[in-house]
């Protein structure tokens, strides 16, 4: 394939007009290709002048009153109710609020409340740390024990002492994806809760936690969903157990008045909501909601142009070109490529390791206008949008990459610099 190729490829592309959803003029504009969508997805054009209606309108003019008026207090249903429409779960499931960390710490108290008399969290080494951290706390406290393995050896922990077993549906470091429905069947074998976290998958390729018979989830909504910085996570609890939560009046770990059966009655005393409902705790950012909703929509404008299998076929293309391109131009530079080659085992992004030069490469490139980012040890990481990258982006980025090896430019001591971010 040549570069010809693949403006060819992206004239044929049934998702290239979606790619007009975004702010990209300028940054197309200043010769950057971006391939970090799977850190923070591209700003929607709606979003711009959405945000200023909320600003200068809803709270500008409307007041305390937009709380009604314009639907604030329903936003988090509203916008959970689409989410849902991208991973398999259904209406009144899912509750947008907090960060992923935070939903996390959630679901992991539901599913151990739900499972008791068991003594072990279950989980796999290179899991993002977020969620290690907080099961890890979350085990001291309760006198649970947190089991980390290495993948393969996943299945051989499953016994009855696991309460609850907590996976990154796709691995922040590789790309590699679990078959979400062989480990959950797995897990409830076992006895287990099964908990997903879907931050790299949720609208980057289809996801069915219903089908997949899943306990609890949780997401991001700044990746693949495009809900601007700092956007509002997702958590997703199965209604069987929402049901028995409600029979039970079970009590959420962070009580507080939004989740409450009746917030504006100003009780004394926490009575929980009914459902997801009771997994909400104070007042969202309404402003940061309504970037998020933009940025859900920008998917589901997907819906007659294949929807999530449009997206996932396209994203397969994307990475497949994108490794073959690696192969064929940077072979003898150092690199291996850490992510599946097999199609149903990886997510959205490719990671390429080099030993030692990894984070000044990266560097390098992003100068070159080209921005993925870094992981240590060794792993220089690349998303692909769908919805926004093109074939023709990953041959430039692919060609760049390729000038900054053959340049050595990357050998300046400027990009062994760390950044806070990197
Ligand atoms: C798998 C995974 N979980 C969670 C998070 C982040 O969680 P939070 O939104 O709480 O910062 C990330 C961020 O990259 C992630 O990759």
């Amino acid at each position: 394939m040549n570069r010809a190729d693949c403006v060819n490829e992206d004239a044929r592309d049934p998702l290239a007009p979606l790619r007009a959803q975004f702010a990209l003029d300028r940054v197309d504009a200043a010769g950057v290709i971006y391939l970090d969508g799977n850190s923070l997805g591209v700003l929607p054009k709606s979003a711009i002048a959405r945000t200023r209606e909320v600003v200068e309108n809803e709270w500008g003019v409307g007041l305390i009153r937009s709380w009604t008026t314009a639907g604030w207090i329903d936003r988090s249903q509203r916008i959970g109710d689409k989410i849902a429409r991208l991973i398999g779960a259904g209406p009144g499931e899912i509750a947008v609020a907090d960060s992923t960390s935070v939903n996390l710490f959630k679901a992991l108290t539901a599913a151990i409340a739900l499972n008791p008399g068991r003594s072990r969290i279950l989980s796999e080494k290179t899991n993002f740390p977020t969620d290690l951290y907080i099961a890890e706390t979350l085990a001291r406290e309760r006198g649970l024990e947190l089991v980390l393995v290495d993948q393969p050896d996943i299945a051989s922990h499953l016994d009855d002492r696991v309460a609850v077993l907590m996976l990154t549906h796709a691995s922040y470091r590789t790309g590699r994806i679990y078959d979400m429905a062989a480990i959950t069947s797995a897990a409830k074998s076992a006895g287990a809760m099964m908990i997903w976290d879907l931050a790299h998958s949720a609208g980057a390729l289809p996801v069915d936690l219903h089908g997949a018979g899943a306990d609890f989830a949780v997401g991001c909504g700044y990746k693949y969903l495009n809900g601007g910085p700092g956007a509002a996570a997702f958590i997703w609890a199965h209604p069987r157990h929402t049901a028995r939560m409600d029979r039970e009046g079970w009590r959420p770990p962070l009580s507080g008045w939004l989740g409450h059966a009746q917030p504006f009655a100003f009780a004394s005393h926490y009575e929980p909501a009914n459902g997801i409902q009771r997994f909400i705790c104070g007042t969202p950012a309404v402003l940061s909601m309504a970037t998020l909703e933009c940025g859900v929509d920008t998917v589901l404008a997907a819906a007659d142009r294949g929807g999530m299998t449009g997206i996932r076929k396209k994203s397969l293309a994307l990475t497949d070109l994108f490794m073959r391109l690696v192969d064929g131009r940077l072979a003898g530079r150092g690199f291996t490529i850490v992510t599946p080659r097999e199609p149903d085992q990886r997510g959205s992004q490719v990671s390429i390791a080099h030993p030692d030069d990894g984070y000044a490469i990266m560097q390098a490139l992003i100068a070159r206008g080209v921005i993925g980012d870094f992981r240590p040890p060794d792993i220089l990481r690349f998303g692909f949008t769908p919805l926004y990258t093109r074939f023709v982006d990953v041959w430039d980025a692919v060609d760049r990459l390729a000038s900054v090896l053959h340049s050595a430019e990357w050998r300046d001591p400027k990009y062994a610099v760390r950044a806070a971010v990197t």
